[in-house]
């Protein structure tokens, strides 16, 4: 199953889920792969070290516009089941460059994963904060798409547009079967604006807002500075404790 984690607005806790939902996943025993499409290569970088240079033929740009198989990017991670295509700063004119191609712009990923898809039980892909073709490219390669939503003031703001670039995707007949797999909660405290943000949420999404609330946790943060997965960083922590209870949810979904 390919899940994209997206959602246009920044800082909203996409690629913390996408590193923790994969990481998770890979603990319970599932092959997975996640896929960094963010030019800012945040999630690339908690698994290869900054001060590591990426080899630009060996990054996800180099499958998108050179169309070179994902095959030959693919890299484990110290961590069982769990590999990474690595991003890379230049895919920030990415976009642009697509918009120029003249072939399947939009459909570059989804060929670029071909049957790499029945090699993983779980495909995670993390988009970057716009709409651009990069994030087209993730909802038409993915079964599933997972909205994290930051629970402050603004946090409905954009979904509604991010609801009609799906409905655009289903319609053009780049993916009609691509679904809402859920809506997350993330940075749920227990001010009043966190509790009218989830019920606005319940209200909107109805049953497809997940259960599971991911908590303000500064561990989190810690572990992506550590370079490693909330799992290992903070087992105990509340961040860790909610990540599992989302892998849990997901693998029901
Ligand atoms: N539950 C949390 N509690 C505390 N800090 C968090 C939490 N989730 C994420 N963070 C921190 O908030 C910042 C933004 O999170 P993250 O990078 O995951 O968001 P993003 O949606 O991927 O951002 P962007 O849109 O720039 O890609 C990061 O510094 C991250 O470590
Ligand atoms: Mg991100």
């Amino acid at each position: 199953m390919i899940i994209s984690i997206a959602n246009q607005k920044g800082g909203v806790a996409k690629s913390t889920t996408a590193i923790n939902l994969a990481a998770g996943l890979a603990l319970e025993g599932r092959k997975v792969l996640l896929i960094d499409t963010d030019p800012q290569t945040n999630t690339t970088r908690v698994f290869i070290h900054p001060d590591i240079e990426l080899d630009l033929e060996k990054t996800l740009y180099n499958s998108l516009i050179k169309l070179s198989p994902l095959s030959t990017i693919i890299r484990h991670t110290k961590f069982p089941n769990l590999d990474i295509v690595p991003s890379h700063i230049r895919l920030s004119s990415a976009d642009l460059e697509l918009a120029q191609a003249l072939d399947n712009r939009s459909e570059r990923l989804k060929r670029a994963i071909g049957n790499l898809k029945d090699k993983y039980d779980y495909i995670i892909i993390d988009s970057p904060p716009s709409l651009g073709l990069i994030t087209i490219n993730s909802f038409t390669a993915s079964d599933k798409l997972l909205i994290p939503v930051s629970t402050g003031f603004f946090a409905m703001t954009g979904l509604v547009q991010l609801q009609e670039t799906v409905e655009m995707v289903k319609q053009n007949q780049l993916n009609p079967n691509l679904e809402i797999m859920g809506v997350l909660c993330t940075f749920a405290d227990n001010t009043n604006v966190s509790k009218d943000v989830n019920n606005q949420l319940r209200a909107h999404f109805g049953d497809l807002v997940f259960n599971t609330s991911i908590p303000k946790n500064v561990s989190l943060e810690e572990a992506h500075s550590r370079h490693t997965h909330i799992f290992e960083h903070a087992p105990n922590s509340a961040g860790a404790q909610a990540y599992k209870e989302l892998v849990k949810e997901v693998l029901s979904r």
